[in-house]
This record gives structure tokens, sequence and C-alpha cells, in this order.
């Protein structure tokens, strides 16, 4: 609580920012709001949503600024290389302004400690919209994704496979346990996920009933799984193209890996994807990949997102 008696403003920064209750809640909401997709008016007024990107999109940006229409706001697109930080203001100074004005700061930017700085100083919710190490709200799109085609979370076993150390990796470790689900990352030595967050995926997990982990063995990692998850070798920053591809070969989602996961395996992949690289076309483009409709959630999954945060900030005690 803070000295007005209100409670502190919510931020999710990393999927553990939500409980497994909370989650569920918001998942609860995404839902309804994709069968009401114009019923919910939480920024009518209208409220504006500070949406800043240090980084390439175009899921994230489009959902976003759709999403905060449709909840009756307007969405403000801040390239973050044109504002005063790309000139050095300070992130704090810049949460402070923001706060003044915008009902929620949404940022897309490269080290988690940057976003942290941005939330330690703002009055208003911030949201994760990706960092080197997390990306949260894809977890959520990717989780209501699941819920959708298996009906639910708890006690699925899902496998991502390629680079362990990146944000989809951590996000599926966190957001997967927190779910209750049993997430096994299957990536080559040295391109393993961070131990901390390996370790707080596996308390979650043990709070859950979920399980957590990480195998250099593809066809160990893929062994019956419901869902099989990748993403891009090269993420956005990184550098080793050529090094990456080589050590992350025996990891592509092919139909021979496929072969190993349950015969009704979904396949899910965040986009942008690179067709014979970490995935092949005919997985991809086949009847087994749900990607459109996981592209398509992050627009619900936000959306309510943005609901629950703003709706449980500042609420009187
Ligand atoms: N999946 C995802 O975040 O896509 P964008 O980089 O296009 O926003
Ligand atoms: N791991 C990827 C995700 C893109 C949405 C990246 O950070 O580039």
């Amino acid at each position: 609580m803070n000295s007005q008696g209100s409670a502190p403003v919510r931020h999710f920064l990393r999927d553990d920012d939500l409980s497994p209750a909370e989650q569920a809640q918001v998942l609860d909401l995404a839902e309804a709001m994709k069968k009401d997709r114009y019923g919910y008016r939480p920024f009518e007024g209208p409220a504006t949503v500070a949406v800043l990107f240090d980084k390439p999109s175009t899921r994230t940006r489009v959902s976003f600024a759709v999403g905060v229409g449709e909840l009756g706001g307007l969405p403000l697109i801040i390239d973050g290389g044109a504002s005063q930080m790309g000139r050095g203001e300070p992130i704090e100074d810049t949460a402070r302004v923001l706060s003044r004005q915008a009902a929620a700061i949404v940022w897309r930017t490269s080290g988690q400690e940057r976003i942290e700085a941005m939330a330690s100083a703002s009055a208003v919710p911030v949201v994760n919209a990706l960092t080197d190490e997390f990306h949260p709200c894809q977890i959520l799109a990717d989780l209501q994704t699941i819920r959708e085609h298996r009906g639910a979370l708890r006690g699925l076993t899902m496998a991502y496979l390629g680079d362990g150390a990146n944000n989809m990796a951590h996000s599926y470790l966190l957001g997967g346990a927190t779910a209750g689900m049993h997430v096994r990352i299957g990536a080559p030595s040295g391109y393993l996920p961070d131990a901390l967050i390996l370790d707080r995926a596996a308390e979650i997990a043990a709070s859950t009933g979920g399980s957590v982990t990480a195998v250099s063995d593809p066809a160990a990692a893929v062994d019956g799984v419901h869902v099989v998850a990748t993403d891009t070798w090269v993420s956005m920053g990184q550098d080793g193209k050529e090094e990456r591809i080589a050590a992350f070969g025996p990891f592509q989602v092919n139909s021979a890996l496929l072969a190993g996961a349950a015969h009704d395996a979904i396949v899910l992949h965040c986009l942008p994807a690179y067709r014979g690289l970490e995935i092949t076309a005919d997985v991809i483009d086949g009847p087994r990949s749900v990607v459109w409709d996981q592209a398509e959630n992050r627009l619900h999954a936000q959306k309510a997102l943005l609901q629950w945060l703003v709706s449980r900030s500042g609420e009187s005690s």
C-alpha cells in the first residue's frame, strides 16, 4: 500500500509478475474479450497508452495499437530512437513524464534493467513488450492459444527447441511453470537457459504441479509432448549468425522430429519465422501449426492484460 492507502501500481515486466491465479484471471478475460471483441471499454475517455519501440516489430506494434483502440483508448506509438531517450535522457525521467499523461507504458527494449528502471519511476503500469531476457506478452498469447486447442494448460507437456537462453525460452519457463505445465527446453550446450531463471521456474513449478527441464537432446525434448514451440535462432541484436545456424541445426522443428511428439501435438512459433532454419515450411504451413491463432491472440491477451493491470493499480484499500 502507498501513503494514500491505494494498492501499489502493478507492472508486467516478466512472466512471474502474475501469480498462477492472476495469470488464469487474465487468460479467462482474454477468452471473454475474444468472444466479445468490442464489449470492453476501460479506456473510454479516451485514456492514452504510450507504446515505445527500441527494436523492430510487426505483431506487437499492431496488436497494441489495435487493442488500445478497441479498449476505447488512444495508442501513442513512439520510436524510442526518435525520443529524447535516444539522446540520453534518463529512463526514469521519461517514466515520470509519461506517467503524468498516459494510463500505461508499453516498451520493447534491450536489457531487462532498462524496463525495470522505467517501472521504478512510473506511477502507471509498465508492460514488457520484449526485452533481451523475456517476452511475457507473447507467452500469454501462446497460453491462450494452447488453451483453445487443448482445453486446459495444467499437466500439459511443452517442448521449446532452439536458443534456450533467449527471451522466448525464459518466458516459456516462467509462464509455463506458472500455468502448471511441464516445460522442456531443448537446446545445444552453450545455449541453455540462464540458471537463475531455470531455478525460479522450478520453484514456481513446485507450487503449481508443473516441472521444468533443459536438455541438449532434441529427440528427448519432444518425446510425447503435447506442444512444440520454436523461435528464430538469431534474435534481434544478436551476432554470430553462421555459428548459431551451425549449432542449432539438430534442433530444427521438422516432420522427422515431430514424429516423436504426441500424434495430435500442436506447433507454435511467435513469428517472424525463418522457414528452412528453425522450422520447415511443411510444418509451419501444415495442419499442426497454430501460429496464426497465436498471432491473433496477441491482441486479445494484451487487451486483457491492460484492463487487468489498470483496474488493479491504485485501487483503494
Ligand atoms: N512475435 C512478435 O513479438 O512479433 P513482432 O516482433 O513482429 O512484434
Ligand atoms: N527471440 C526473438 C523474438 C522475436 C519476436 C527476438 O528477440 O528477436
